[in-house]
Order: structure tokens, then C-alpha cells, then sequence
């Protein structure tokens, strides 16, 4: 270390920090307990107090939602799925709209919030959000808030980080519904297709798909053909395989055609949902076979996070902690390498991050015989 970085990394170190806040923003998924609960052991092992905001932004709102947490408050919910501060993807911070498109959060809102954190005393905030809140915490960054990002969701698409917290819960949760609609799948000789989340991108249909044993995984980077679809189908009837498995990522659409959206209404993103049944219907007209269609949805937000997202949580919590500690401001938590460091926020919100339609993952499944439709 040459001396000025030397000097800079021990004037970082003689940063006293009294107190700091977080809040989570976005869906919920399974590991934000286990973050809130890295977060509150790091911060006490150094003698700071946490502040936590209830309902992501809007516990910033005066005169400030909030409570006060201690190791002694948090232990038991490491373990635990949902979050104890809440959350929220609507709201008056939503920095995401329609298809994804990022908006200016209202200037008079920041500041308003920036009362409540000053007031509280609160010195620096851990935002645990997916890319609509981490847009919304690089605002509050450049407004003058020191801001540490956690990468959460269960659609794996932030960029600069390998993974995000609560990805493994969800593909795990669609493998073991892929494993038991086999069965009855089986038992009817019929064609199941299972739409799962992941909104823009296909990692939960990719990954879920591999694992659960799909024999047609279809997923937005790759635009697919009905008739490619049916074809797959009755080759496998003409190989005696009666049974086909398909796996629809919300956000798949055919060549040429649009998203299904279930709902445009209110602040934040468009919803998605609909591509299943479309699928469904369009399989039994083409082949003939009895379809049905099932749709997770929210199933797969729900229940207890993995042995995997408990750990990696942890290590994210533990990690915000540090980078407040040495004075890494506008940075998110990132895995990369089998190692947790840290990104500058905007690395990981300017594009999501995309299924490779070339890469190893999608050659893998190709190389299993699996189809995509294209
Ligand atoms: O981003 C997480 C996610 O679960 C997406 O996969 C899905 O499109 C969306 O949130 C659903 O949002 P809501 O909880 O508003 O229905």
C-alpha cells in the first residue's frame, strides 16, 4: 500500500459511526431476515446501533417508521422467510415504471427523507433492493446521503454481481414443483406447463429448468416459435417419451410477438403473467395432447431461504457493515469469484443482467436435449 492510500485507509478507520439505518425495498424474498441479520451483529460487534425503516422508502417519510434493533431483537430470524421491516415495489420511490424504465424520484420526497435520517442520527443507509431501489438509493446518494447497496432478488438480473440473495430459494422452490408435476404429468401421459418469475430475464426458468428436468425451457432472451414447441412435442411422442415437461419464464415471448402483462395499473412496473396458459392453449390446438398450465407466482417469494442464500445474506450483511466502516459510500455488496466485494452502485443498475443465449448454461441444457422453441 503506497503512503497516501495508507493515510486515507486509516483516516477511514478513525470514522466513528454511532448509528446507522436500513431498509429493504422492492418484492421480498427469502434471505432479507438473514441480511438485517448480519447487518445487526457486524454493526453491534463495532458499537454502532441499527436503525431499522419499516416498508423500504417510505419509513423515511417524517416523522419516520422505524425501530431499533439489537442482536438480542434479532436472533431466531436468520432463519426466517418474508422480512421483519417490510417492503414495498409500489410507493413514492418507486424509481422503475412500466417496462423498466427509470424516473427521477420527486426532489422535495428526498428531501423530506433526508430530514428523518438526520434527525435519527443516522450517519449511513444499507439499501437492500433489486435494481428499481438501488436506482432509487444511488438518488439518495447523490443528495448527500452516504448509501451501501445489498443485491436482492430472486430474478438473478442485477448486473456485477455472479448472484443475488433469495435466487437459489426460488429456483429451489420451482424444482421440487417441477418434481411433483412430473409425476401426475406422468400418470396422464399429458404436456405440463409451469410459468415461473423472473421478470425481464430467464435465469429462474433456465436454472429451475435444468434442475427440475424440463424438456422445453422458454425464456425471454431467446424469442420462441409455437411451432417449434409442437415440434419438439411429437418427436418426443415419436421417441414414446408421453410426457413433456415445459418451463415458461413470465417474460418469454414468441418471435415478433410481446410480453403477456397481467396488469398495468398503479406506480412501479408493469406485472407480468399470462405466457402459461397462452403456451398451454397453443400446445394442445398444435399437438393435440392434453395440456395443463400452472403458474407459481408468488410461491416462490415465499417460505425459508436455502442453506445457500442463509450464508451468502450473512456474508452481504456483514459486508455493508464493512464498506460503511471504511467509508466505501455509492457501492453495493457484490459475489463475484467465490468472493464477496463491492461495485459501485451504478455498475450493477445501468442494464440488467441477461441469460447469454450462447453461453455455457443454455449449451448445457441444449446438450441435454432440451429445447427452447427457436
Ligand atoms: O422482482 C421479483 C418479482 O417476483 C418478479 O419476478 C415478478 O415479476 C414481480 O416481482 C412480481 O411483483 P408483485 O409482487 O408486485 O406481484
Amino acid at each position: 500500500m503506497t503512503n497516501s492510500a495508507g493515510a486515507r485507509s486509516s483516516l477511514r478507520h478513525r470514522m466513528i459511526m454511532k448509528r446507522i439505518g436500513i431498509l429493504n425495498g422492492g418484492g421480498d424474498c427469502p434471505g432479507l431476515n438473514a441480511v438485517t441479520h448480519g447487518v445487526v451483529g457486524a454493526a453491534n460487534t463495532l458499537g454502532w446501533e441499527v436503525v431499522g425503516f419499516r416498508d423500504g422508502f417510505e419509513g423515511l417519510l417524517p416523522p419516520g417508521d422505524y425501530k431499533l434493533l439489537k442482536r438480542s431483537k434479532t436472533q431466531g430470524i436468520l432463519k426466517l422467510g418474508g422480512t421483519i421491516l417490510g417492503t414495498t415495489n409500489r410507493g413514492h420511490f418507486s424509481s422503475k415504471q412500466g417496462a423498466g424504465e427509470t424516473v427521477g424520484i420527486e426532489r422535495q420526497l428526498i428531501e423530506d427523507a433526508k430530514k428523518t435520517i438526520h434527525q435519527l442520527g443516522v450517519e449511513a443507509l444499507i439499501v437492500v433492493g433489486g435494481d428499481g431501489t438501488l436506482s432509487t438509493a444511488l438518488q439518495f446518494q447523490r443528495a448527500g446521503v452516504p448509501v451501501i447497496g445489498v443485491p436482492k432478488t430472486i430474478d438473478n438480473d442485477l448486473q456485477a454481481t455472479a448472484m443475488t440473495f433469495g435466487f437459489d430459494s426460488a429456483v429451489s422452490t420451482v424444482v421440487d414443483a417441477l418434481d411433483r408435476l412430473h409425476t401426475t404429468a406422468e400418470s396422464h401421459k399429458r404436456v405440463m406447463v409451469v410459468e415461473v418469475m423472473g421478470r425481464h430475464t430467464g435465469w429462474i426458468a433456465l436454472f429451475s429448468g435444468i434442475g427440475g428436468g424440463a424438456d422445453i425451457i422458454l425464456i425471454p432472451e431467446i424469442p420462441f416459435h409455437y411451432s417449434s414447441i409442437a415440434k419438439a412435442i411429437r418427436k418426443r411422442e415419436s421417441e414414446g417419451n408421453h410426457t413433456t415437461l415445459v418451463v415458461v419464464a413470465e417474460g418469454a415471448a414468441p418471435e415478433g410477438g410481446h410480453q403477456s402483462v397481467e396488469s398495468n395499473e398503479g406506480a412501479g412496473e408493469y406485472r407480468l403473467g399470462g405466457i402459461g396458459d397462452r403456451v398451454a392453449c397453443e400446445i394442445e390446438r398444435l399437438t393435440g395432447k392434453e395440456t395443463r398450465s400452472c403458474t407459481l407466482g408468488h410461491l416462490q417469494r415465499g417460505g425459508s431461504p436455502t442453506s445457500w442464500d442463509r450464508v451468502l445474506a450473512t456474508r452481504f450483511g456483514v459486508k455493508a457493515v464493512h464498506l460503511i466502516r471504511d467509508g466505501c459510500f455509492g457501492h453495493m455488496v457484490s459475489y463475484q469469484s467465490y468472493q464477496v466485494g463491492s461495485v459501485p452502485i451504478e455498475e450493477a443498475v445501468e442494464k440488467l443482467k441477461l441469460v447469454d443465449p450462447n453461453g455455457e448454461v443454455v449449451g448445457t441444457a441444449r446438450a441435454v436435449g432440451i429445447s427452447f422453441g427457436d
